[in-house]
């Protein structure tokens, strides 16, 4: 992380308004660096250092931030859709500003979405070369046995252009309605309803529980968002 920046970039940064308001409040004033009133927006902050008052108010800087989302079914994964409700549309406008979703879930998966504006996390846990697992909990349609179970370890061929690498499968229930876990590294288009398609059976429910070291938090109801804990952010860091 930089060690100095504007001001006026430091407060919009903080979530306190658009970069021009924010402009407008230090013209105006409001905005005391070590207790003194600055009113020239490149001024230069020292993010270690410098104490910044806005408002009257101490301002904690974060350049980066991470939210937890439990995705209900029904809104899709995009920062904007012209006609559907997306899953950006559950945060409040004041923080939403530069934020966007790790990885898709379908319009009709639940569960766990990572939520930031730190791209080159991003970047790392959806990369292939990282191997990081995502856990589902999933509902479906068909007997699901042991033998899914081997093939999926072994590495699906899932259609011909498209061998998924080895899934990890356990069988919670297995009956006309089966229940399962599968933990996959990938993150391809409908990849586990493709999963169970190649082996004849049908996905009716998904939820993501897990992706790496995060869980999702049972307290969260569905639609809510929590900022991540410190250790949970550098645990997806490792
Ligand atoms: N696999 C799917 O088929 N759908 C999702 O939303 C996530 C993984």
């Amino acid at each position: 992380m930089e060690k100095q920046v504007r001001l006026d970039k430091y407060l919009a940064d903080s979530n306190l308004g658009s970069r021009s308001q924010v402009k407008k409040d230090i013209k105006q004033g409001l905005v005391k660096i070590n207790g003194q009133i600055v009113k020239k927006c490149e001024e230069k902050i020292d993010i270690k250092k410098d104490r910044v008052f806005y408002k009257g108010s101490p301002v904690s800087y974060q350049k980066y931030v991470y939210y937890m989302f439990h995705k209900p079914a029904g809104v899709v994964t995009a920062t904007e859709d012209k006609s559907q409700k997306t899953v950006m549309d559950f945060f409040d406008k004041k923080i939403r500003k530069k934020l966007f979703p790790v990885g898709r879930l379908d319009k009709d998966t639940e569960g766990l979405l990572l939520i930031t504006n730190d791209g080159q996390l991003a970047h790392d846990l959806l990369s292939p070369t990282k191997h990081v697992d995502k856990t589902y909990y999933a509902e479906i349609s068909g007997k699901v046995d042991e033998g899914d179970a081997e093939a999926f370890l072994r590495g699906l061929q899932v259609d011909k252009d498209f061998r998924a690498k080895p899934a990890k499968l356990v069988i919670k229930e297995s009956g006309e309605l089966s229940k399962v876990f599968i933990s996959i590294e990938e993150g391809k288009f409908h990849q586990i309803k493709r999963m169970f398609l190649a082996v004849g059976k049908e996905v009716v429910y998904l939820k993501r529980i897990s992706m790496g070291a995060l869980s999702l938090d049972d307290s969260l109801d569905k639609g809510e968002y929590r900022p991540l804990r410190e250790e949970e952010i550098k645990s997806l860091k490792k």
